[in-house]
């Protein structure tokens, strides 16, 4: 059947308009939800117990109380991951550990990262969140006097005994030598979930491992969500733009 050209304008015009306003509905959820791994909350919500370093996100977590506890503990029932691989971890370099262990269980503002991966242990992960400065700066110089024997933290381990220990053929080395720099380190450790920025905690522009008070990084969520959007927005334009051109030229 042929329409006349204003009718298929108007088509096109209506189903441009569908598909702009169903990707903002589904990034609305993307401020406020929880990817689907190993030990996440369906839902986020209020969780009155939480643990120690894990507490700032009591107002609205992805994590429960018991998760918080277990991410305190050397090799947890969470993942049975070993930080003594290299002789035992120090203490200013651990708690950073258990710090980036509360921000992947329990942090509700991920969505813009959320990407879905085929691995046996979980369906979703994270990559390239952007750290603040100084959180990446903190946690490597922390740990800068430690050992490890590998890059990549996700994955090449010996587990045959449960834990994880170093390879064979790998061999201890200090952590300079590992990482020669913070974003070598962040980068790399949980093979790119994070991703190194030179933004500070003020700019608005960077994930907070650290905080105190309300959660900052849902505004940041919200920043690099509209970024994209209007990055999606103006290419909309452009292919409505060309659909009418092609339009007027029947
Ligand atoms: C958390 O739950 C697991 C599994 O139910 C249990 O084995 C563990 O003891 C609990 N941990 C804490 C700290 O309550």
């Amino acid at each position: 059947m042929l329409m006349p050209p204003s009718c298929r304008t108007m088509w096109v015009v209506l189903s441009l308009l569908l598909v702009f306003s169903m990707s903002g509905a589904l990034s609305l959820d993307k401020l406020n939800m929880c990817m689907d791994a190993k030990h996440h909350k369906t839902e986020p919500g209020p969780e009155g117990q939480l643990y120690s370093q894990c507490a700032p996100w009591r107002d609205n977590a992805c994590c429960t109380a018991n998760t918080t506890e277990e991410a305190h503990n050397d090799n947890s029932y969470l993942y049975s991951f070993n930080w003594n691989h290299c002789g035992v971890m120090s203490p200013e370099c651990k708690k950073h550990f258990i710090q980036d262990t509360c921000f992947y269980e329990c942090s509700p503002h991920l969505g813009p990262w959320i990407q879905k991966v085929d691995q046996n242990w979980r369906k979703e992960r994270i990559l390239d969140v952007p750290l603040c400065v100084e959180d990446c700066h903190n946690w490597w110089e922390d740990c800068k006097n430690d050992y490890t024997c590998k890059t990549n933290w996700h994955k090449g381990w010996d587990w045959s005994s449960g834990i994880n220990k170093c390879p064979e053929g790998s061999k201890c080395r200090k952590w300079t030598e590992v990482y020669p720099t913070p974003k070598s380190m962040c980068e790399q450790i949980w093979s790119n979930s994070y991703l190194y920025t030179t933004h500070s905690k003020t700019s608005g522009h960077c994930m907070q491992l650290w905080f105190t008070g309300p959660n900052p990084n849902k505004k940041v969520a919200e920043y690099y969500l509209n970024n994209a959007q209007r990055r999606q927005s103006f290419a909309m334009t452009i292919s409505l733009a060309v659909s009418f051109f092609s339009v007027m030229m029947f």
